[in-house]
């Protein structure tokens, strides 16, 4: 094994589990949190262990993150209140336990423009770029921040319901928005 144990948050979810995958082909030892117990199951089948925790519920978090040299970080959430609680604060409450546990890295899955000013007016978006900041300002723990573009995966969302897609410059993102009202086709030039 290499590096120490990587607790992995987020590891049910789509980039979380490529986390997972990827570290334990590696040669990383994997903590995976997770908030039901069975979905940590395939996670464990791959041989990462499976420690339960919520991160809104910071006491929760320090058994998770014992003995761990660092966290892959790539929690999601839908509505605005949710992004305060899971991507803000959940993050913080995530890296205040990663420092007392005495991990040393924190890598941090967040969107491209985050810190766009339109970017500010999504929940989800603006809380990433608030952990981003909290994050840079943290000294004695060696940090990355990941900006990844949208997934393929996620134009299936426009296919299933109401998404907002947002032009920055030549690069394209999104973000899902329950409140948003699906555009009618328009007839291309
Ligand atoms: N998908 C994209 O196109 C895309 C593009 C750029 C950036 N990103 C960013 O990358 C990050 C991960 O995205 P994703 O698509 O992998 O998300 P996802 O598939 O929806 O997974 C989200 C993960 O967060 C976990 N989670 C949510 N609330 C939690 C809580 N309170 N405590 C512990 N775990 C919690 C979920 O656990 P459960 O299984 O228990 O629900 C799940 O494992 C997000 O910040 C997203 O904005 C995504």
């Amino acid at each position: 094994m290499r590096g120490g144990k990587i607790l992995v948050a987020g590891a049910t979810g789509r980039v979380g589990g490529s986390a997972a995958r990827h570290l334990l082909e590696a040669g990383f030892e994997v903590r995976a949190l997770v908030r039901n117990a069975d979905r940590g199951e395939s996670l464990r089948s791959l041989g990462a262990e499976v420690a339960l925790g919520d991160v809104t519920r910071p006491q929760t978090l320090a058994p998770p993150l014992e003995g761990c040299a660092g966290v892959f970080s790539a929690l999601s959430s839908t509505t605005d209140r949710q992004a305060r609680e899971v991507e803000y604060g959940g993050n913080v409450s995530l890296l205040s336990a990663a420092r007392e546990a005495g991990a040393r890295r924190f890598v941090y899955s967040s969107a491209l423009h985050a810190d766009h000013p339109m970017a500010r007016k999504v929940g989800t978006f603006r809380e990433k770029a608030r952990f981003e900041e909290v994050l840079f300002g943290t000294g004695d723990v060696s940090t990355t921040v990941l900006r990844p573009a949208m997934f393929m995966e996620t134009l299936l969302m426009a296919l299933k319901g109401p998404v907002a897609f947002v032009m920055a410059g030549s690069d394209v993102w999104c973000a899902g928005s329950p409140q948003t009202t699906r555009p009618e086709p328009q007839s291309g030039p």
